[in-house]
This record gives C-alpha cells, sequence and structure tokens, in this order.
C-alpha cells in the first residue's frame, strides 16, 4: 500500500493550477445516459472515481476515452440498466444515475450505495423524489428496483439541501412530462455547472444555484460539449498549504467566488489574500489568528474544507471552534492530528482545537477518508520532522498528483 513522505517546514512559494472539479464532473458524466451520441469534456480531472464512473457507465454499454483530461462517452442504446454493486460501492455518487435511467428508459436497478467514514450517506431524500415524480421505488437484497410508466413533473420540497439529490431530481425532470419545481434545492456550483450542461443539452433548467430550480420537461436531449468548472476544494486545499507554511502561493485557474466563505475565514485570521477573475493569492503571513467555522451548505463554509482548515487552525494563535453540521462523522482526521502533537478536544459535533506555533511534530499516520487525507499532508507540510501518511489511495480518489503540485511550489514530499 503506497504512502506519502512529507517533511516540514518548508515554506511554499509559486504558482499552482487548479484542475477540473470531481464534484461536478461526476453527475455530469451520469447526466450522458439522457442522450444517445458523443458528449465530450474538457478539464476533466484523472481521479479514481471518474475510473469508477467510466467503469460504471461502461458496464450499461456506453464506451468511454479519456486522454489530456478530455473525456468522451459515447451512448448507444444500453444493455442494461443495472449499476453493480462491485461498481458503486467503490463510489457512492454512482447513486445519480438513478435519476436519468427512469427518465429515459423508465427503469433502474441501483446498489445501494452503502455508507463511508464519514457518515451513513442515506438516500430517503432521492428515493423520496423519484416517488413523487411518479416512480416507484423498492429496496430489495441490496438494491434499489425503480419503475416508472413515465416520469411527471412535480414540486419537490427538500427538508435540508442535498447535493446528490438536487442532482438526481434534475436528471430526472428534464425528460419529465410537465414542470418540475425544486424548493430547498442545493446551491452548490456544481449543481450550476451540470444545470449548464444540461441546458447544452436541450434541457429547459431556471435558477440553479438559487434554493428554487424549475425544470420544464422535454420531449428529448442531444449530446453535447462542456468544460467542467475548476475544482474549489483542491483550490482552497492548495491555499491553505501556502498559508499553513508561511508561504506565498498563488492558486491559478480558480473561482474565487466559489470560495469566499474560505477566503473570508482566512482574512479574519490575518492573512493577506488577493482575488483576481481565475486566481486567488495567499501572501506570507508569520503568525495568525485563530477563528471559529461552523459547515453549511453553500454559500457557507464547505465540510469538504472542514479538515484542511482544522490543520491551519493548530499553529494559529488561540482557540478554534469547528463545528461540523453537515456529517455526523466527520472528525476521523482528529486522532491522526493527536499523533502529530495536535491539542484537540472533541465533543461530538464540535471540536475545539488549541493552536500553538511550532508544536507540531511529525510521526506516521493513517488516512481515514478523502478529505482527510489532505488534512494530514497539510499538518506533515509543517510538522517539524517527518510525517509518513498511509493508505494514500484515500486521496487519489479526489486530488489529481498532489504531490507533484506540492513539490512544484517547494514541497518536500514523495510517494512511496
Ligand atoms: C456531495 O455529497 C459531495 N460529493 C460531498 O463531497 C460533499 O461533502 C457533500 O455533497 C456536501 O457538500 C459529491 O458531490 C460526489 P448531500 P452528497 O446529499 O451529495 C444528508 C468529497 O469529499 N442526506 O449534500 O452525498 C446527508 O447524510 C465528498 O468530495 C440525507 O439525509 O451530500 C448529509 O448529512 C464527501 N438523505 C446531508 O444530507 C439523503 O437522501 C448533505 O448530504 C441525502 C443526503
Amino acid at each position: 500500500m503506497q504512502k506519502m513522505v512529507v517533511n516540514g517546514g518548508v515554506k511554499l512559494e509559486g504558482e499552482v493550477v487548479t484542475g477540473g472539479a470531481k464534484n461536478a464532473a461526476l453527475p455530469i458524466l451520469f447526466s450522458t445516459l439522457l442522450a444517445d451520441g458523443e458528449h465530450v469534456f474538457h478539464n476533466v480531472p484523472d481521479l479514481m472515481d471518474i475510473k469508477s464512473t467510466r467503469d460504471l457507465l461502461e458496464s450499461f454499454g456506453c464506451e468511454t476515452s479519456f486522454t489530456d483530461n478530455t473525456l468522451k462517452v459515447v451512448v448507444r442504446p444500453l444493455k442494461t440498466f443495472v449499476a453493480d454493486y462491485d461498481l458503486v460501492r467503490k463510489m457512492r455518487a454512482s447513486i445519480v444515475c438513478l435519476g436519468p435511467l427512469l427518465a429515459r428508459h423508465k427503469q433502474a436497478k441501483v446498489s445501494l450505495p452503502g455508507g463511508c467514514a464519514i457518515g451513513s450517506r442515506p438516500i430517503n431524500f432521492h428515493l423520496n423524489a423519484m416517488e413523487q415524480l411518479g416512480a416507484t421505488c423498492e429496496v430489495t437484497s441490496g438494491y434499489v428496483v425503480a419503475k416508472t410508466e413515465g416520469l411527471k413533473g412535480t414540486q419537490i420540497i427538500f427538508d435540508m439541501p442535498s447535493v446528490g439529490a438536487t442532482q438526481n431530481v434534475l436528471m430526472a425532470a428534464v425528460l419529465a412530462e410537465g414542470t418540475t419545481i425544486i424548493e430547498n434545492a442545493a446551491k452548490e456550483p456544481e449543481i450550476v455547472d451540470l444545470a449548464n450542461y444540461l441546458v447544452k443539452m436541450g434541457a429547459k433548467v431556471k435558477g440553479a444555484g438559487t434554493s428554487i430550480i424549475t425544470v420544464v420537461g422535454v420531449e428529448s436531449l442531444s449530446a453535447a460539449e462542456h468544460r467542467i468548472i475548476p475544482d474549489r476544494i483542491e483550490a482552497g486545499t492548495l491555499l491553505i498549504a501556502g498559508a499553513i507554511t508561511r508561504g506565498s502561493v498563488t492558486v491559478k485557474k480558480c473561482n474565487p467566488k466559489d470560495l469566499e466563505a474560505l477566503i473570508s475565514k482566512m482574512r479574519d485570521c490575518g492573512f493577506s489574500i488577493e482575488t483576481g477573475d481565475d486566481f486567488i493569492s495567499v501572501n506570507q503571513t508569520k503568525t495568525w489568528r485563530a477563528v471559529d467555522i461552523t459547515t453549511a451548505p453553500h454559500p457557507g463554509f464547505p465540510t469538504d474544507l472542514q479538515a484542511q482548515f482544522m490543520a491551519l487552525m493548530l499553529e494559529a494563535e488561540g482557540s478554534s471552534i469547528i463545528s461540523e453540521t453537515i456529517f455526523e462523522n466527520r472528525f476521523m482526521h482528529v486522532q491522526e492530528l493527536l499523533r502529530l502533537n495536535a491539542d484537540i478536544s472533541k465533543k461530538a459535533k464540535v471540536c475545539v482545537v488549541r493552536g500553538k506555533q511550532g508544536q507540531l511534530t511529525g510521526a506516521p499516520v493513517m488516512a481515514t477518508d478523502l478529505r482527510a487525507s489532505a488534512c494530514l499532508i497539510l499538518a506533515g507540510l509543517v510538522a517539524k520532522g517527518e510525517t509518513n501518511v498511509n493508505r494514500i489511495y484515500h486521496l487519489d480518489r479526489g486530488y489529481e498528483k498532489l504531490e507533484n503540485k506540492l513539490t512544484k511550489l517547494g514541497a518536500s514530499i514523495k510517494r512511496i
């Protein structure tokens, strides 16, 4: 099993480029099931989750090819409507193939995704919404078996904004008869990118990015071409890498508007942050204040940056209260950070981080999930001595060649 070996104490300097957004690419790739023909996507990150999605699309009977971050999906009449457990368990987000399969083929058999390290990851919002759209969803022997005579537009009100459930409903509603109004919809930039691609295919979608999205169903859609938006979570992770090492780093080809919550919090810490149309810079800062964060649906502080921000607070002046409101078990990185001599107290969904400059010392640690892996690498960049981050396959699900990007900024990091 591979691990990352990081030697701390190097100030990162220079420019680094953001890749395409994993969490925009995944639903957009599944939206290809809505229209036969050749779909072409640019700026697709080369990640394990993209490979898993390609495997699943090919298991349905699609053809895919991927070179230089350009991914082509050729959709023909499918040979099966079953999303197999062995493929879905590798990537929970596969559940969003349910909407397009129901919309286009009136049937789907999708393995229940199962939980993951950060939480049970229920799909009740997804299934309730499909039933409100006129499908029946039976859960039998680990699969959702869904059928419909034809989806019909309706009003869907979510108890809480769910990214995946909003995406599933969007992809079901575009071919449903009549109008669907989604209320309390998720507002993440990845929802907007999916809606933009659906419109390119000929769908009628208005309001994506706000909490009320209106979809007017159409007869059919056609394949199109699209460039995936930059990955705001990768960009935020790289920005924190510059900040935590007291360096000066410019993150390019990103969208600062997608990271307003992080930028605002880092400015509260005392970091000097500059932004332009497609870059964010953090300038050298010797000490920074601890600030509190509470994760929330977009545009609140992203849960996917909570672990990385916790690393930054380890060497801040003062105490930071970090509240995780989205997932029930997203503090798995805390136990590992304590091995690096961090001072953190954890109570249920709140952690108190007592920061102190120079307190971190390197040690072997274990990655437990995607964003925890990034957090441990960030802590290793500033801890005295060597930090070995084990089970680094978690990182490869969501970061393309992170060690190369950090090495380019001067970090002492290698994969073995
Ligand atoms: C997406 O997951 C992202 N994954 C996650 O990123 C991200 O953390 C999450 O949105 C929140 O922003 C992808 O886009 C592939 P949700 P998703 O449905 O869609 C509850 C990463 O690190 N819920 O918005 O699964 C759920 O338990 C990953 O890249 C239900 O109760 O998240 C959670 O508490 C991790 N019932 C909350 O809603 C449902 O049917 C938000 O989940 C669905 C969700």
